[in-house]
């Protein structure tokens, strides 16, 4: 299969040798090629330039994008995309002027939807799961990390990451999985919470390790979830099994989850709506990036985080959904873009480079995803006729794209018959 699009307005993204994090200063430029064209062989970007250097390629399939924007695919690191129900009451509640933390004393909160998820099949999970990737699909995202975490117990969480392992064998978006094994309190454990991480790493760890479905592991490290000691006894004993954290840090209180995250290689950390210096000087000089969910921010009315410090100083970041029925029920990432240049104050640049190559390496997929490079994977956004790219977060919560090609497979996306499976 080849696809060959010609006549592009602005092709955005374009690294001719392979690069996998933006950082700082360099996240304000987005290389482009204004009238370009970009040839892929069934799922491998195989050729791009500019039309003035266009020889004729061959393809089965050619588009002519004139006035239309095309780059990679919105890579979403960190969601919750399986779930069961929703949490409309609570948002309700929350209208009225209850707080997330008092819904979440109350029984509501995570272990809401743990009880409904607990009472939901594998099959029933998987299609709901499914029919919200194929929406994420049509609004652009071509790869999203997956977590667990509302199982609660030792069952539900393998039940869910063998949905996440279904979808990641089903769906035309690249999956990456992540054991969030930590993720609340179980009501029986409230007042014996060690007894609750002693039955994470003594079984879940191990039995979630045998099905090999998941690379990373995460914690809800937040004062009322998993404090720092319990945080760090996670983490290493998960990483005796090879699994690098991917945490939950600072969305309310900072208890030192970013410099823990640190000590443990953690590929990022994610939500840092309060951040001080502190963890600002432990993230540099890591492997580890700062994501931000400004969706989550959004939904729940708290701090958006201080992308401007974490760029200044010199760091990385990379922008997700966090989608989920609490606390960000969207997986709209053209909204988290648009969010990001007004409530984060990045540019549109910045908010591209987020979302696309930083993304990808939140999920480290880097090498192979979120930039226009020969010999990465195919998975590109062609927008409707824009006039530039800045139009893209400034239509906010508008869906810009046209057409997608995920996986190498060219998809319509306002055909309602269209399948995003494989
Ligand atoms: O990332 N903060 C913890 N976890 C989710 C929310 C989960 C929920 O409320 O169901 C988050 O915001
Ligand atoms: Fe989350």
């Amino acid at each position: 299969m080849s696809i060959l699009i010609t006549n592009i307005k602005q092709l955005l993204q374009v690294h001719q040798s392979n690069i996998t994090i933006v950082k700082g200063s360099d996240m304000n430029t987005i290389p482009l090629i204004e009238n370009a064209y970009v040839y892929i062989e069934n799922d491998t970007i195989i050729e791009y330039g500019k039309m003035e250097d266009y020889r004729t390629i061959e393809a089965e399939t050619i588009i002519d994008a004139t006035g239309k924007i095309v780059l990679p695919s919105w890579c979403d690191s960190h969601t919750h995309t399986v779930y069961a129900g929703n949490r409309t009451s609570e948002f309700v509640d929350r209208i009225n002027g209850l707080t997330y933390a008092e819904i979440a004393n109350k029984g509501g909160g995570i272990l809401n939807s743990a009880k409904t998820l607990q009472d939901t099949s594998e099959d029933d999970l998987y299609e709901l799961a499914m029919q919200r990737l194929d929406e994420l699909i049509r609004m652009g995202t071509g790869a999203v990390e997956i977590k667990t975490g509302y199982g609660l117990t030792v069952d539900a969480e393998l039940k869910m990451l063998k949905v996440i392992k279904r979808i990641k064998q089903e769906s035309l978006a690249k999956i990456t999985p992540t054991l969030l094994a930590a993720h609340a309190i179980p009501e029986d454990y409230r007042a014996k919470k060690d007894d609750y991480v002693d039955l994470i790493i003594n079984e879940l760890i191990p039995k979630a390790v045998d099905l090999n479905i998941a690379h990373y592991i995460d914690v809800f490290c937040e004062d009322g979830y998993f404090d720092i000691k319990a945080t760090e006894r996670i983490l290493k004993a998960a990483q005796k099994f090879g699994l690098r954290p991917k945490i939950h840090v600072n969305q309310f209180n900072i208890l030192g989850g970013v410099e823990l995250g640190v000590k443990y290689n953690a590929l990022s950390v994610d939500h840092l709506e309060e951040l001080d210096t502190k963890d600002i000087k432990a993230l540099k000089g890591s492997e580890t990036i700062a994501v931000a969910l400004p969706g989550c921010s959004y939904f729940l009315s708290i701090p958006y985080t201080p992308a401007r410090d974490i760029i200044n100083a010199g760091l990385p970041l990379a922008i997700a959904t966090d989608y989920n029925p609490g606390s960000a029920p969207s997986g709209n990432m053209n909204f988290i873009v648009g969010a990001a240049c007004v409530k984060l104050k990045m540019s549109p640049e910045e908010a591209i480079n987020a979302a696309t190559i930083n993304g990808a390496y939140a999920m480290g997929i880097s090498n192979m995803y979120g930039s226009i490079t020969r010999g990465k994977k195919a998975n590109l956004i062609i927008t409707k006729p824009l006039n530039h790219y800045s139009e893209i977060p400034y239509a906010f919560a508008h869906n810009p794209v046209e057409q997608v090609i995920i996986n190498g497979r060219l998809k319509d996306i306002k055909n309602p018959e269209e399948i995003f499976r494989i």
